[in-house]
């Protein structure tokens, strides 16, 4: 059974707007990657961000996360201009990101992987360790407990200690989503969770993504391909072509929309 949705984000308040994007651009020499892509996040709502490839949709991740500039319009997340910050700022901000390929320390282990996650650890710094070695202590204890608390629920306890570059696909995929965890954030935005998951993991995946949404408060963007997980989590779902926003609607307007199934090129949102 699918989970129960929570109300279209087409219908929220304007004050639960939690990032907001307008007349983003970024060409790369001839191709306009994004072109002019406006569009709102509401939180505590998993909207979906859909098209065929090449549409830009990591493009405008990059441009949203900070990792690339944009050349045209603004970003405002929690109602602040983020426009001009760097990635790891707007991460401080509590927007974080995955990317399309896994970005595992592949030599750590899964445990290890997590643990490294938290920003600005006291014990990154000399004067701490020397100084206040208790206070370092118990945040690393505190950041081992999350750990623990993480691996339960991304169901990587039983991997904890084997190293990242041995896991399969699907395993680093729940792993990138599992490092979001160790960060305080309350925007995680998923480029191509699925891809290369086996149905198994699929559905540990899919329902950690609802769980985390309905129990923990957190908003996701989610670029996907998969449209079963987009049908099952994602409500809006905003779909991009050629670098600018087609149309957003819930999954059932999007799937009959016929700009959007030329868009696939004549395929069907079924296939
Ligand atoms: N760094 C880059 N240099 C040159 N061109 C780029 C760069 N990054 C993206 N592009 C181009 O911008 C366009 C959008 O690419 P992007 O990766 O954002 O698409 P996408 O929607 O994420 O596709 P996919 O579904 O295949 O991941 C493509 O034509 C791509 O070739
Ligand atoms: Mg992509």
């Amino acid at each position: 059974m699918r989970p129960k949705k929570k109300q279209a984000a087409s219908i929220a308040p304007e004050a639960d707007i939690i990032l907001s994007a307008s007349n983003l651009s970024r060409r790369f020499g001839g191709v306009c990657a994004v072109d002019n892509m406006s569009f709102e996040l509401h939180r505590d709502c998993i909207t979906g961000l859909i098209g065929p490839n090449g549409a830009g949709k990591s493009t405008l991740f990059n441009l949203i996360s900070g990792v690339d500039r944009q050349q045209g319009g603004s970003v405002f997340l929690n109602g602040a201009d983020v426009s001009k910050l760097a990635s790891y700022k707007r991460a401080r901000r509590g927007m974080i990101r995955t990317f399309q390929l896994s970005r595992e320390f592949a030599r750590l282990t899964v445990l290890e992987n997590l643990l490294l996650s938290p920003q600005q650890q006291l014990g990154e710094h000399l004067m701490p360790l020397v100084f206040r070695p208790s206070v370092v202590k118990s945040e690393e204890h505190n950041n081992y407990r999350r750990a623990c608390e993480v691996l339960q629920i991304s169901r990587l306890e039983p991997l904890k200690d084997e190293y990242a570059g041995n896991l399969s696909g699907g395993q680093k995929k729940l792993l990138e989503l599992a490092r979001t965890l160790m960060i305080d954030c309350n925007i995680i935005l998923l480029d191509e969770p699925g891809a290369g998951v086996n149905p198994a993991l699929m559905k540990t995946l899919t329902d950690m993504i609802g769980d985390l949404n309905r129990n923990h408060g957190k908003t996701f963007l989610i670029v996907e391909h998969d449209m079963d997980m987009v049908a099952r989590l994602c409500d809006p779902v905003i779909v991009m072509a050629e670098g600018r926003k087609l149309t957003e609607g819930s999954f059932e307007d999007i799937r009959s929309d016929t700009r959007v199934i030329k868009a696939y090129l004549g395929g069907s949102l079924d296939d």
